[in-house]
């Protein structure tokens, strides 16, 4: 329905207000059910807890995402683990379209738990 706005859940989501604590890619990276029951998956920076959700888990379809900021494989609509990359500022209108709406759909389900701080230098840049 056009005045529920894009990308409702299924059912309601009631959210936490976002947090901005720092997260280092170290910690967002062993947050991938695995080495952690936490499961984040992380969109241009911002650090969503999708923990409890299957897909993510080991064996889901979206598993290679977790414990990453995955923005250019969301992006390029793209599982494939080499595109599991936080750079996306070099990708066309469309595709930059395709990541903003999947930023919409994890905003709307899942909480923010905080802000994925910048590599250390020395580093390639994203
Ligand atoms: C054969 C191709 C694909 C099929 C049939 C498919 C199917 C689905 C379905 C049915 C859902 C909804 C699951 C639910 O309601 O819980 C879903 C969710 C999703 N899909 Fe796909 N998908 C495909 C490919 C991809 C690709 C290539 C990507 C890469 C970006 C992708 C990313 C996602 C994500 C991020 C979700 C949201 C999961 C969540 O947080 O609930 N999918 N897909």
């Amino acid at each position: 329905m056009a005045t529920k706005g894009k990308f409702e859940p299924k059912t309601p989501v009631v959210l936490n207000p976002p947090k901005d604590d720092p997260i280092t890619p170290e910690f967002l990276s062993r947050c991938n059910g695995i080495d952690s029951n936490l499961c984040y998956v992380a969109i241009k920076g911002k650090v969503f807890d999708v923990t409890g959700n299957k897909s993510y888990e080991k064996g889901g379809s979206y598993h290679v995402f977790a414990g990453h900021d995955a923005s250019r494989a969301l992006a390029l609509t793209s599982t494939k683990p080499e595109d599991v990359r936080p750079d996306w500022e070099d990708l066309d209108d469309k595709e930059k379209q395709t990541l903003d709406d999947w930023m919409t759909f994890f905003s709307k389900r899942y909480n923010v738990v905080g802000l994925v701080t910048s590599p250390p230098s020395g580093s390639t840049p994203a």
